[in-house]
């Protein structure tokens, strides 16, 4: 392993901070970057309402150098820890305006009448600061989804978005383009020759690799370590259920794990690929994964969140796993050991829980491309549409030669402790002619298939009753296909 350090540095603005947590009293290396704002005299702005990612007053912007440019993107500041800044720029709603004038999304706010309560509104500029950074003219479909994680409960969100129209149609300049080439300079100064980071408090141990060979010994000294990536799980154990967090494996910042990689075969997909870009890149390439990331969590969440701590996470609401097991997806494990492969199927070998041996990381999804005549969709079925847990969602596959089922997979989140192939009713299907009747009887026996909880979320009756509607229209939607 190479060389090590432990101070933490980046742009708070246009200011650099160092980090040395044995010397700042009341810092921890899990302390959020919301907490860490909010103890300064002068960032207030920043808001915590839910502190789990789903109100997004806490919304900042980070920016950082990706391939020479500088690329922003809005996140949850109290899903975050400092580390995680390690050579970035923070921005936040005080350092907008350019001591002059207020920046352009904070003035079509005020002239859209935009400005509803104090809470929210910081957190809302910043979503669209990240809009008015990211598009020029950005269609009303961008601005919502931009929107989706910044919560308002008290008026409504049409002027917010006409807002975002107007400060968006002009040519995207601001103070922060002026200073680009500088902020640039600035961090790739941060960033070069960077090195392991470890720090060692009384109560925590934090690890921050930035290359997978590093992060892959820091797994071999410290298998019990939690691994954390995006932490949009793993923070919620310390912000909601208040546990101490007391060695940790961050490998949010490891190169070697945010590669997109298109062979004539199959995707490669590196784990830590935050899902938003997985769901730029899929648009026109995965479709039905793309199907299901449209609709995950928020930008804010997307923007951290990974597809490696999607699968890591093996919950049974995973939205990503019921179609990477319809599109037979396999996962690539590494230690300073050596490789293995396994079927995604055989990874999740339960409630939350995946076969992955100390010293373990996965480093890769792979998803095959399959046949052109394989029909792969994606389901989600919540409570809303936006930012919501699934009740029931659904990946399925079929193949059909002249009209007869040689291959389908089925597979559900929100029906069983885990994701779950309904395996009788594949099996019943397997060799039937692809028509409505026998998708009918293949409906009651999966009507029937499964024991799903009740719980907040949905009842059993409900879930076996949509898990079965959903099987019916992947029929209608496949028969617009010549099978
Ligand atoms: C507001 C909100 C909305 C959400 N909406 C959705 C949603 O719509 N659909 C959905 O499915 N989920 C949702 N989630 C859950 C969460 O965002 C996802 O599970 C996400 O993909 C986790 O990725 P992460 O990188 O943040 O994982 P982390 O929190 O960093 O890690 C999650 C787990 O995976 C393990 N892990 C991470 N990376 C690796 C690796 N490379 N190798 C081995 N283990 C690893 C960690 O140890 C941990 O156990 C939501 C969460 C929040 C807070
Ligand atoms: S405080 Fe609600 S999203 Fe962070
Ligand atoms: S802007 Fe805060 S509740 Fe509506």
């Amino acid at each position: 392993m190479s060389g090590s350090g432990h101070l933490i540095r980046f742009f708070l603005n246009d200011k650099l901070v160092e980090i040395d947590f044995n010397a700042s009293a009341g810092l921890k290396p899990t302390t959020t970057v919301l907490n860490y704002l909010r103890s300064l005299p002068f960032y207030k702005g920043v808001k915590e309402g839910c502190a789990e990612g789903d109100c997004g007053a806490c919304t900042v912007v980070v920016a950082e150098v990706q391939n020479g440019k500088l690329v922003h993107k809005a996140i949850d500041s109290c899903l975050v820890f400092l580390p995680m800044l390690y050579g970035k720029q923070l921005i936040t709603v005080e350092h907008l305006a350019d001591g002059k004038d207020l920046h352009p999304v904070q003035q079509a706010m005020v002239d859209e009448n935009g400005s509803q309560c104090g809470y929210c509104t910081p957190g809302i500029v910043m979503s669209l600061f990240g809009i008015y950074k990211n598009h020029h003219h950005p269609s009303r479909e961008v601005i919502q989804d931009a929107l989706t994680g910044n919560l308002c409960r008290c008026t409504g969100y049409r002027p917010i978005i006409d807002a975002a129209e107007s400060a968006c149609s002009s040519r995207g300049w601001d103070h922060f383009s002026l200073a680009e080439a500088n902020t640039i300079r600035l961090l790739d100064e941060l960033n070069s020759g960077k090195e392991l980071i470890e720090i060692h408090t009384s109560l925590q141990q934090y690890y921050k690799p930035f290359t997978l060979a590093d992060a892959l010994e820091c797994r071999r000294l410290h298998p019990e370590a939690l691994i954390t990536c995006g932490s949009t799980d793993v923070a919620l154990r310390q912000t909601k259920k208040k546990e101490l967090l007391r060695e940790i494996i961050d490998i949010s910042d490891v190169a070697g794990l945010k590669f997109l990689e298109e062979n004539i075969d199959d995707f490669r997909i590196g784990a830590g690929v935050s899902l938003e870009n997985l769901l730029q890149y899929s648009k026109d390439r995965i479709p039905a994964l793309y199907n299901i990331l449209k609709i995950f969590g928020s930008l804010q969440i997307r923007n951290l969140a990974t597809i490696g701590g999607n699968i890591g996470s093996a919950s049974p609401i995973g939205d990503t796993l019921p179609v990477l097991f319809a599109s037979r997806a396999r996962v690539r494990l590494q230690s300073t050991e050596g490789v293995r492969f396994l079927n995604i199927e055989d990874f999740i070998t339960g409630y939350r829980s995946v076969d992955l041996k100390p010293g373990e990381l996965i480093t890769e999804i792979i998803i095959p491309k399959g046949s052109p005549e394989q029909i792969i969709r994606s389901y989600k079925v919540s409570r809303r549409k936006d930012l919501d847990i699934s009740s029931v969602s659904a990946g399925f596959s079929m193949l059909a030669v002249n009209g007869t089922v040689s291959e389908i997979i089925l597979a559900f989140g929100g029906m069983a402790a885990q994701t779950i192939r309904a395996t009788k009713t594949e099996t019943f299907l397997t060799g039937k002619e692809w028509n409505q009747a026998q998708v009918g009887k293949a409906m009651d026996i999966l009507h029937h298939e499964f024991t799903p909880l009740s719980d907040a979320r949905a009842g059993a009756d409900y879930r076996n009753l949509v898990a079965r509607n959903l099987l019916m229209k992947f029929y209608l939607e496949s028969s617009d296909h010549n099978i």
